[in-house]
């Protein structure tokens, strides 16, 4: 029984030496000292030592326990250095290795444009408000001096929801709710950029859903200078420095007088390129002298303020601005397209 003691030893100690990993060491303490283990195996067998022999064979078995124990313990611990010094290397960060390059999205032009405007106007002391796309005839065409039978109807044809509801043809009716709700009263100046809504059939200058940049001031005194500074104001911070402002006169129910708004070409100083097609001049859309019927519609006495709005449009804005020639090019989502922005 000595012997066999002596052997179990050497083999478990031995084979704790050549064990590599934790699981490894945790078998082998099962298979030695566990309850149905080779040590535990041997000491049942002490009833047929002769009991004068049995102190000092148990004592040599509990030597090779503490033994063994004390042989895992130390690889256990052994092992574990290993294993953290191998991953430590593994893990290593190289700071001189070139970077990885993560492929990233690019703001869509109409984003920019938006944001620049609201910069400019911000800027001179506008807000930007909001309305709704669903909005009621009275807002989108009464109020604004478009009754039910106007011919002004006709040409922006109308996504109607019921004969009160419709989306909303033009961001115009944003004057009338602001004006509404304006506090203090005075001086009101906005500006709104939203979606509008017509059934118009899709080609390379229109869309049935675009974007338009409204404007409104009202105040003591208001005059179509201050309407022609303030777009001025706004082309050259959008187009450059040199370009100028030319107002047409022009028919809108809601503004009296009303102008067509003209910008110099930025490409040509107004000598006629590709980009204005020849005539110098590049067309951002609709503004005029608020009417005295808005004014009353807003809650406000046309006897003592006056005002200005203009509407332009988003998409002809971009275009203009990047010599995109092409609405719907906007909307195909053409990384290629957007990559150049
Ligand atoms: N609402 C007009 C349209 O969609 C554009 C417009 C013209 C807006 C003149 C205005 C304005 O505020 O004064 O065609």
């Amino acid at each position: 029984m000595r012997e066999e003691l002596k052997r179990l030893k050497d083999e478990a100690l031995a084979a704790i030496e050549e064990t590599a990993t934790a699981a490894g060491l945790q078998d082998l303490r099962v298979r030695y000292l566990g309850k149905k283990g080779a040590l535990t195996g041997i000491l049942r067998g002490m009833g047929t030592v002769p009991a004068d022999e049995r102190p000092a064979l148990g004592q040599l078995a509990n030597e090779a326990r503490d033994a063994i124990e004390a042989r895992l313990t130390d690889r256990a611990a052994a092992l574990e250095s290993t294993e953290l010094d191998a991953r430590l290397g593994a893990e290593k960060v190289d700071l001189t290795l070139p970077g990885t390059w993560l492929p990233r999205g690019s703001e869509h032009p109409m984003s920019q444009v938006t944001e620049e405007v609201k910069a400019i106007f911000t800027n001179m002391g506008f807000q930007v408000v909001d309305g709704p796309e669903v909005e009621t005839d009275y807002y989108n065409f009464e109020a604004l001096n478009i009754p039910k039978d106007h011919p002004a109807r006709d040409t922006q044809d109308s996504f109607f929801i019921n004969p009160e509801i419709l989306l909303r043809t033009q961001t115009s009716p944003v004057q009338i709710r602001t004006m509404e709700k304006m506090t203090p009263r005075l001086p009101v100046r906005i500006i709104t950029i939203g979606r509008v809504y017509r059934r118009d059939e899709s080609d390379p200058t229109h869309g049935s859903v675009f974007h338009q940049l409204e404007g409104l001031v009202v105040d003591r005194g208001i005059t179509m200078g201050d309407l022609k500074g303030t777009l001025t104001l706004m082309a050259r911070s959008l187009f450059g420095e040199g370009v100028r402002i030319r107002l047409r006169p022009s028919y809108f129910p809601f503004t009296e007088p009303s102008a067509e708004t003209d910008v110099s070409c930025p490409v040509c100083d107004g000598a006629g390129c590709r980009v204005c097609k020849g005539s110098g001049w590049i067309e951002l859309g609709g503004s005029g002298m608020v009417h005295p019927r808005v004014l009353t519609a807003g809650g406000y006495d046309p006897e003592v303020v006056s005002g200005f709005a203009w509407g332009f449009g988003i998409e002809r804005m971009t275009m203009r601005k990047y010599g995109i020639e092409d609405l719907r090019h906007l909307y195909s989502n053409d990384v290629r397209f957007l990559r150049q922005f």
